[in-house]
């Protein structure tokens, strides 16, 4: 039997979570800490997201961790820029000597209009972080994980958003629908490589994405009948989730797009 110190989940295996300063990406980055991954925490900023949810607010996330007995640094990246993107990667492997897991965290929302009401602002920008940036992290991520030689694990976190339509809010789906299937392309590309790729797909949870949705009475009542567990999501889920396909109890599991949707897709929307 393997003693103690050995038999956490992802012992000594490192990370990078992009937007690890709110929601889920925090969330993921304190939880694989927990289960003894070294984290490399980067976000556009490092102070925690004030409009979230958690309790301890203003506390950096690599600092969370360090004070609970942790590893973590934080490298500010925008994912947008390769530039930045190509530093993250470099200090990534400065810090821990080589990368095991790519979490493709880092997401901003556009909605609340009809299609014909959308910006070529609007559509742009979500595109930026959450195409440009999820295709930058992951190449990134795939040149360090072929030159290790070892394999590798990227998770992206997607929505049910890319898995089908909802009202008002075509320019983040439509974005989410390419990360979804940028998800599938590099299972089937490199999957020979040992290199493991899946997307989680949750509904609306509480972050500070959601608040306004979440603030909204008439949407918070609508939105939890319409779910069979009677409840929004939380970041605990996607960082549960995110722990089991980091870790190599997911090992057969590859190239899939998981919900995490408190059985929503039974039921129907209306505009
Ligand atoms: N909250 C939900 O209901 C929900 C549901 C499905 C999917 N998602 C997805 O989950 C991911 C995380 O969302 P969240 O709800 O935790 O949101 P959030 O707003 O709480 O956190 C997102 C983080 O990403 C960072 N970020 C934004 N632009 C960035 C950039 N260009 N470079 C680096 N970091 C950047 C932000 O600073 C922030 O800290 C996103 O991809 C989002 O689309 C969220």
């Amino acid at each position: 039997m393997e003693g103690i110190a050995t038999m956490k989940r992802l012992n000594d295996k490192v990370a990078i979570v992009t937007g690890s300063s709110s929601g889920f990406g925090r969330a993921i980055a304190t939880s694989f800490a927990a289960e003894g991954a070294k984290i490399v925490c980067s976000d556009i900023r490092r102070e925690a997201n004030p409009e979230g949810f958690e309790n301890d607010l203003r506390i950096p996330t690599d600092e969370v961790i360090r004070n609970a007995g942790g590893e973590a640094v934080f490298v500010a990246c925008d994912v947008t820029k390769s530039d930045d993107v190509k530093a993250l990667f470099k200090a990534a492997v400065d810090a821990f000597g080589k990368l095991d897991v790519m979490v493709n965290n880092a997401g901003i929302y556009r909605g609340g209009k009809l299609f014909h009401e959308m910006t070529e602002e609007e559509l742009d920008t979500c595109f930026n972080v959450n195409v440009r940036g999820t295709f930058l992290c992951s190449q990134e991520a795939v040149r360090q994980f072929l030159k290790q030689g070892r394999g590798g694990n990227i998770i992206n976190i997607v929505s049910t958003a890319g898995l089908g339509g909802h009202p008002r809010q075509s320019v983040y789906n439509i974005s989410k629908g390419a990360q979804a299937n940028l998800t599938r392309c590099l299972a089937v590309e490199y999957g020979k490589d040992n290199i493991r790729v899946n997307g989680i797909c949750p509904t609306y949870a509480k972050t500070a994405l959601t608040r306004a949705f979440y603030e909204d009475k008439g949407f918070d009542a609508m939105f939890v009948e319409s779910i069979p567990l009677k409840r929004w999501g939380e970041a605990k889920d996607v960082s549960d989730l995110a722990l089991f396909l980091a870790s190599d109890e997911s090992g057969y599991i590859h190239g899939d797009l998981i919900k995490l949707d408190g059985g929503e897709q039974l039921c129907r929307y209306s505009v």
